[in-house]
């Protein structure tokens, strides 16, 4: 089985994507560490365990990580994700927060980094804080990975966000951690983008097919994407798009990379309009040895089977 780390901000994709991996009988989720991002961290802590309760995944150890990134704190997405973080479910799954692990997060990607040298994959999709954190106390911790699947950055400075809006959120959530983990993290990074995510929607009528079948997954499932439908359909989307989903498609299932290219990546720290911006250098003008691999085109019909699938198993 493949031993996989979730770090995340869950967040209506990343309850997708936790869903997602927890579907897959090859795949061992061992930890998931959350983080701030679309909402607070006690927040993102009773999602992640809201979803491990759907799935009866209880016994997966939750760790709570950093509460704000590492220099300034603007926007959260709550706009988007409800301001509970997952649609604002009118009778969500009852959780016990004293089920959060006593251990931060930062010291269990490290310890865990070290019980499976080489084995882990680290799946994050969330502001890189923790990964961050983890690199200053323990350099050596990007180099136990086996890989990092990022969503976060863009490929060509389209952003999601309002204040420094050539930035995708993840990374303009908190610009320093995500270059410290580009320039820092030794084992290989694959980057799912922005733009990726935007270029292959799942269609309506599959993602109707699957929120109505009739498990409490997909109860559950319909229940917190509604608004999330609501707003990608009223913008006349011809499908549905979910980044975190789609990430994990990418870690758990390699053969959905279709194409991809490695490439030398920095971020952005100091527009006004562009901080957190990444910026791949596309002519290679700095000749520096590429540190990460963008994915630029996918099977979205793996993709779509694998995210269908998460309502079943
Ligand atoms: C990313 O930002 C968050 O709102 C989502 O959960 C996803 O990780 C997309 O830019
Ligand atoms: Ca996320």
């Amino acid at each position: 089985k493949q031993k996989i780390i979730i770090d995340c901000d869950t967040g209506v994709d990343d309850a997708q994507a936790i869903m997602m991996a927890l579907s897959r009988p090859d795949t061992d989720v061992i930890g998931i560490t959350c983080v701030n991002g679309n909402v607070d961290i006690e927040n993102v802590c009773r999602n992640t365990l809201r979803v491990l309760k759907i799935c009866d995944a209880l016994h997966i150890p939750v760790f709570r990580g950093c509460g704000r990134p590492i220099i300034h704190h603007e926007e959260n997405a709550s706009f988007y994700h409800g301001v509970d973080g997952m649609g604002d479910h009118p009778h969500p799954p009852e959780v016990d927060l004293s089920c959060i692990q006593e251990e931060h997060a930062v010291n269990a990607l490290i310890r865990l980094t070290k019980k499976f040298n080489g084995e882990v994959k680290l799946v994050a999709m969330a502001p890189l804080t923790n990964l961050a954190v983890a690199l200053r106390m323990d350099p050596g911790f990007g180099a136990r990975l086996k890989s990092l699947v990022v969503m976060g950055g863009n490929m060509h400075g389209k952003g999601n966000r309002s204040a420094s809006i050539a930035s995708e959120f993840n990374f303009g959530t908190d610009p320093e951690s995500a270059y410290i983990v580009l320039h820092e993290v030794t084992c290989p990074i694959v980057i799912v983008s922005w733009e990726l995510c935007v270029d292959y929607l799942y269609p309506w009528e599959m993602v109707h097919k699957c929120i109505n079948t009739n498990t409490p997954k997909a109860n559950f499932l319909q229940f917190i994407t509604k608004a999330s439908i609501e707003v990608q359909k009223s913008s006349e989307q011809p499908g549905y798009r979910s980044c975190d989903a789609f990430a994990m498609a990418v870690a758990i299932d390699s053969s959905v990379v279709l194409d991809k290219v490695d490439i030398y990546a920095s971020v952005e720290l100091n527009g006004t309009l562009t901080r957190g911006m990444l910026v791949p250098d596309w002519r290679n003008k700095l000749q520096k040895s590429p540190n990460v691999t963008i994915v630029t085109k996918t099977d979205t019909q793996k993709s779509l089977g694998l995210w269908m699938n998460m309502v079943h198993v």
